[in-house]
């Protein structure tokens, strides 16, 4: 979802509608706006793109010069003109836009229907902004004070704008979990979830803070806390031009992308995962979990990295849900007459959400009476429309043709959608559900604790820079995740790798080790560690140079490896999380180093749409 939100002496309406498409790259699946003029405050939603909204506005007087803008990405209720923001109070006074989700919103809203209100929309966002009025009313106070009050009643995660009939040129703003920032001008203030709509007309910024209230009119800004301490806002500059914000500082959207994983996974979790009360629910499944509940076995498909999630969905199903899965390359599934029986379930995954392989895979499987689940990253194209069901990964746009973040993004929404079948099958204990959720919640932080150690492994990537074989092995859950690492290799950097389960390595690629042949072992601790380290050893007797991923604190591959490079301890069915980073790391510091186009390398497109 996006916010954009103006006050000041210029026209609001050209400000919003280009916010919003510079907001478009988010992710949404409608659109709105609300302006107050002199006469009213006026409030226009659409279903579809901004520029949707744009046509539809195009006749329609859209003066004023305070107003606020939303693109939503639907959580509570479809995507539809009503769902869509900006929401109005019950008395039509106020209109409000929100990003992030409201847990507490259907006993709110019990109160609030106990009270009179009526309401128009399936989402909480409605809710919140009725629930604010009502407040005022009770307590017969300001604005301000009412949103304060109302906030701490709140559970969940926002960012807000509100717009007041009563208060001509101000705008209320206030986040929690949600970013919001604030653009200083001349006379006038911008709001939005990030600079990109900002940044061309100002680079003085506040970034709100959680728990904070901002009140912003033409010519002031105050912020207070929650508890209504006032906070001095702390202007930053923004020294990004308009294009490098784009990369985010970045030398390559690749390396962006791959710092990005401590959000994007986060993302990918947002108000879906709760350990604290043993929340899990993905939206979009919960129609069809019957049926998959009901499935005799479970069919994945995709193609490239997102085969190797597949692979990773594999060993998590079959160990949690207790149902046998095939992993498939859509390409090869839909050329050999596949046996697909009615009520068969197919998973098919794809970042794009546009690769034509898969999409054929999935017409295929439909017509033979499968039900088709979907995991994509790219809102509202092919693959979420082709099928029956679905989850978003939410991991942003992923720009960069080696798949990073969408990779991470993959896997932890197929490990809840195996966590949630394994519960509603009850083949998982209590115990292993609750450690599964509290551990997908430390993996953001374990990520960002693997990234900080970057410099250690760009030193690695240094020495092996000119190698011309690469052999990446791991057991397990580390399986897919050796493959992960030698395809990224292969893509970026041109050197040529291969991924193997470590034990098949004495069935052939053995005969490849000699002392110029790196081998990167993900050999973290978890139920195979004693076998790897004797696939370890079996390297190190024939003079193979081993880079080892380990779990922080082993000594004893550390006095073996040649290199080894820790990583956080977490649940082995999580582990491929961590141990792919230091992966994507390698591959493109190699890459890099040997002068290669790390976005765009030859040959390769990020959507292939062709068969
Ligand atoms: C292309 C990309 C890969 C990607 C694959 C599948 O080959 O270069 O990075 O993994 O397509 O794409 P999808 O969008 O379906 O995940």
């Amino acid at each position: 979802c996006g916010i954009v939100a103006y006050t000041g002496y210029r026209q609001a309406y050209p400000i919003l509608i280009k916010g919003l498409k510079r907001l478009e790259y988010r992710g949404y699946d409608s659109t709105g706006i609300a302006l107050l003029n002199e006469q009213s405050l006026n409030v226009y939603k659409k279903k579809g793109k901004v520029s949707d909204l744009e046509d539809f506005l195009a006749d329609i007087n859209v003066n004023g010069t305070i107003g606020i803008g939303h693109t939503r990405w639907a959580t509570h209720g479809e995507p539809n003109d009503v769902n869509a923001h900006p929401h109005y109070s019950f008395s039509k006074n106020l209109a409000m836009i929100h990003n992030g989700i409201i847990e507490n919103y259907s006993s709110l809203k019990q109160e609030l229907i106990n009270h009179g209100h009526e309401f128009q929309s399936q989402t909480d966002s409605e809710v919140f902004i009725h629930f604010i009025e009502h407040v005022q009313e009770k307590v017969n106070c300001s604005l301000e004070e009412a949103i304060r009050l109302a906030l701490k009643e709140i559970v969940g995660a926002y960012a807000i704008v509100i717009m007041s009939k009563d208060h001509p040129n101000t705008l209320f703003a206030a986040r929690k979990g949600s970013p919001l920032v604030i653009g200083v001008g001349e006379k006038e203030y911008f709001l939005a979830s990030d600079a990109t709509p900002i940044v061309e007309y100002t680079n003085d910024v506040v970034y709100l803070d959680d728990y904070e209230i901002a009140v912003l009119s033409r010519d002031s800004l105050t912020i207070k806390t929650i508890e209504d301490e006032s906070i001095a806002p702390y202007i930053h500059t923004l020294e990004m031009e308009l294009e490098s914000i784009e990369k985010g500082g970045y030398e390559h959207f690749m390396l962006k992308e791959i710092f990005e994983q401590p959000r994007s996974v986060h993302d990918s979790m947002r108000g879906r995962v709760n350990s604290a009360t043993g929340h899990l629910l993905l939206g979009g499944l919960r129609e069809y979990l019957n049926k998959m509940i009901h499935a005799r076995r479970i069919i994945i498909i995709g193609c490239g990295t997102s085969w190797h999630a597949g692979l990773v969905a594999e060993y998590i199903f079959e160990e949690f849900a207790r149902v046998p899965v095939e992993v498939e390359y859509a390409s090869e599934f839909r050329y050999r007459n596949p046996i697909i029986n009615e009520g068969d379930v197919v998973i098919a995954i794809s970042q794009s959400g546009e690769t034509a392989d898969t999409l054929a895979a999935i017409e295929l499987a439909k017509s033979k009476g499968a039900i088709i689940f979907g995991v994509c990253n790219v809102v509202g194209s092919s693959i979420p429309r082709a099928t029956h069901a679905g989850a978003y990964t939410h991991a942003g746009p992923e720009i960069g043709v080696a798949s990073t973040k969408a990779f991470t993004a993959q896997v932890v929404v197929l490990t809840m959608m195996g966590i949630i079948l394994a519960k509603a099958k009850g083949t998982i204990s209590e115990t292993d559900y609750r450690k599964l959720l509290v551990e997908l919640e430390t993996i953001p932080e374990k990520i960002e604790k693997i990234l900080s150690n970057h410099k250690q492994i760009e030193y690695i990537s240094d020495l092996f820079k000119e190698a011309r074989n690469f052999l990446f092995l791991g057991r397990g859950y580390n399986f897919p995740v050796a493959l992960e690492g030698a395809l990224k290799l292969k893509e970026i950097s041109y050197i040529h790798a291969e991924g193997y389960p470590a034990a098949e390595m004495k069935h052939g690629p053995i005969a490849l080790i000699d002392e110029e042949m790196p081998v990167v072992f993900i050999a973290t601790k978890d139920s195979s560690y004693e076998k790897i380290v004797s696939n370890i050893q079996e390297v190190r007797a024939r003079k193979g140079r081993v880079i080892a991923v380990v779990t922080e604190n082993d000594k004893l591959i550390s006095q073996m490896a040649e290199f080894i490079i820790e990583i956080p301890h977490t649940h082995e069915a999580l582990m491929p999380l961590l141990s792919v980073i230091p992966l994507q790391l390698l591959s493109y510091y190699i890459a890099v180093m040997r002068g290669c186009n790390v976005d765009q390398p030859r040959n390769l497109a990020k959507s292939v749409t062709v068969e």
